[in-house]
């Protein structure tokens, strides 16, 4: 492996579901040496149960606590590539976790790239609803100023995930 070296403790990817987070943040951490951590991943094992399920037994109020919970856990530890889950943005609490021990790269997408992506996913409670493009759109545009608060933001609708991941890895070398 050809390891990049970086400054940064932690790199945290932000973005709406589907933007790619999951998968630039395996090529990053790949490139880089650093472990890769899925925060919904990470919630379900420590749940011992799957987001849907946490969902539709305890409401969405409940997951956001396990949610702030785990990304403040994550954040601990070091040399991570952390995909941390759409809605993260929304409290002021994980923004604090994220940028104190580390870097944001927010991977910003359209909702026409987006829908592509998720249009047949069934694993994301907050779009099992009767016009699920319209609600995305919605709630991409209610959070859109919360992604923008990242460190980083990188387009990515015209760029394959590999070559996101080495647009951010180029941003993040250049950063002092
Ligand atoms: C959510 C995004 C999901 C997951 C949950 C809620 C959101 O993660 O955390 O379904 O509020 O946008 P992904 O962004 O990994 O799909």
């Amino acid at each position: 492996m050809n390891e990049i070296k970086l400054k940064q403790k932690n790199i945290f990817l932000v973005g709406f579901m589907g933007a790619g987070k999951s998968t630039v943040g395996k090529i990053l951490a790949e490139k880089t040496g650093y472990s890769f951590y899925d925060a919904d991943q990470y919630i379900e094992e420590q749940a011992g149960t799957t987001i849907t399920q946490i969902f539709a037994e305890h409401g969405e109020p409940y997951f956001r606590d396990l949610e702030s919970n785990a990304t403040e856990e994550m954040a601990k530890k070091e040399n991570q590539v952390i995909a941390t889950g759409g809605g993260v943005v929304q409290r002021d609490r994980n923004w604090n976790a994220m940028k104190n021990n580390g870097i944001t790269v927010y991977l910003k997408a359209s909702i026409e790239t987006i829908w592509e992506r998720i249009k047949d996913d069934t694993t994301r409670p907050l779009l099992q609803v009767e016009n699920p493009v319209e609600t995305a759109r919605e709630l991409l545009n209610k959070r859109a100023s919360m992604y923008e608060k990242a460190d980083i933001i990188v387009l990515t609708d015209n760029l394959s995930l590999e070559q996101a991941a080495d647009e951010i890895l180029a941003l993040l070398n250049s950063q002092s």
